[in-house]
């Protein structure tokens, strides 16, 4: 009976360790303690054992007993541990992304800042515009060719009876007029920072870009005026050691009218393949064209003013460092690029 009760405790806790699941658990103790369980029968059978050893198997009965129900216990612990799933605290977590502002919308925000602090007035104009706005007010000929299919975006839709083709503005020059028809009697100080169009594509053009129009219109207006408020602004966005120069130029709406160039960042002068000859042409300038005035209602014998129209990437891409080659990668879309600004 003993070596039977030693046997049998040997099995059970050989199974229980082999055991890997709650329900094998289960069986092993139906088994061995439930009502016809092997322990269960063994115990049953006392009154075999010979008098004297009575007490000595009782004893040894009860401690299996006990040995089979804690040893299950543990098990059944054991199991339930390794099958919760585990909060570990000390793996890196994954950082949620941070977004930035893009390269454009920063180089905006700085631009409007620079003449917002001297008293242009922030203005949006629209980007889908009439011929009028973008040409006609502004003294394009008929024959002139930014009017022509070959620069500008016509916009398949009915002409206006007044205001000519829709079309995709090509120039922030558009707001000209219109602001002039806004703010009525000068002053006016305006700064235009718009999104415009072209057919063109190449390191230094894209067919869409951002251009940064000012107009001013007050009595007494100078090109030193003009001249003043260029040099300040590329005082202000380049620091002092950039160059810039105006060269006598040609546009319909204003007279006269200049080309403003800024040296290079890239080549510093010597030329490369963005600005070819060592000078970036930032945009044009000039006096406004006394019938543009007339078109915008102001005097042009009381009044006078001054223009210009920059595109915001090239001035960007001439910024010391940032060492942009290729306009075109600025709308690139591979978030390695742009993380970098
Ligand atoms: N609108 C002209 C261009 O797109 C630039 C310009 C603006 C020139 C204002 C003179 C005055 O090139």
């Amino acid at each position: 009976m003993k070596d039977e009760i030693t046997n049998l405790r040997a099995q059970v806790v050989a199974q229980i360790e082999a055991s890997s699941d709650l329900a094998e658990i289960e069986n092993i103790r139906a088994n061995y303690l439930g009502k016809n369980g092997k322990l269960t029968k063994l115990v049953k059978r006392i009154n075999e054992v010979p008098k004297e050893e009575k007490k000595e198997v009782g004893l040894l009965i009860n401690e299996t007993k006990n040995t089979i129900l804690a040893i299950l216990s543990q098990q059944k612990n054991d199991l339930k541990e390794t099958s919760r799933i585990w909060f570990d605290p000390t793996i890196p977590g994954k950082k949620p992304q941070t977004g930035s502002l893009h390269l454009m919308t920063q180089a905006i925000e700085e631009v409007a800042n620079i003449f917002t602090k001297i008293g242009f007035v922030r203005m949006r104009y629209p980007e889908v515009e009439w011929d009028y706005f973008a040409f006609e007010a502004l003294n394009f000929d008929h024959d002139h060719p930014a009017r022509d299919e070959w620069e500008t975006f016509f916009v398949d839709a009915s002409a206006h009876p007044k205001l000519g083709k829709m079309l995709l503005t090509p120039h922030t020059s558009n707001g000209q007029v219109r602001e002039m028809l806004r703010v009525k009697t000068p002053p006016v100080r305006m700064i235009n920072i718009a999104k415009c169009y072209r057919r063109q594509s190449d390191a230094s053009h894209y067919p869409m870009f951002h251009q940064f129009e000012g107009l001013v219109v007050d009595e007494g207006i100078s090109i030193a005026h003009l001249k003043g408020t260029v040099d300040y602004f590329m005082t202000a966005f380049y620091g002092e050691d950039r160059q810039a120069r105006l060269r006598p130029y040609n546009f319909p709406f204003t007279e006269p009218s200049f080309e403003i160039d800024i040296s290079c960042d890239i080549c510093s002068g010597r030329g490369c393949k963005v600005c070819k000859e060592g000078w970036l042409e930032l945009g044009g300038a000039g006096m406004v064209h006394p019938n543009v005035l007339r078109h915008g209602g102001i005097d042009p014998v009381k009044y006078s003013g001054f223009a210009f129209g920059w595109g915001v990437e090239r001035v960007m891409m001439m910024k010391p460092g940032l060492g942009i080659n290729d306009l075109r990668t600025i709308y690139s879309t591979d978030l390695r690029y742009l993380k970098q600004f």
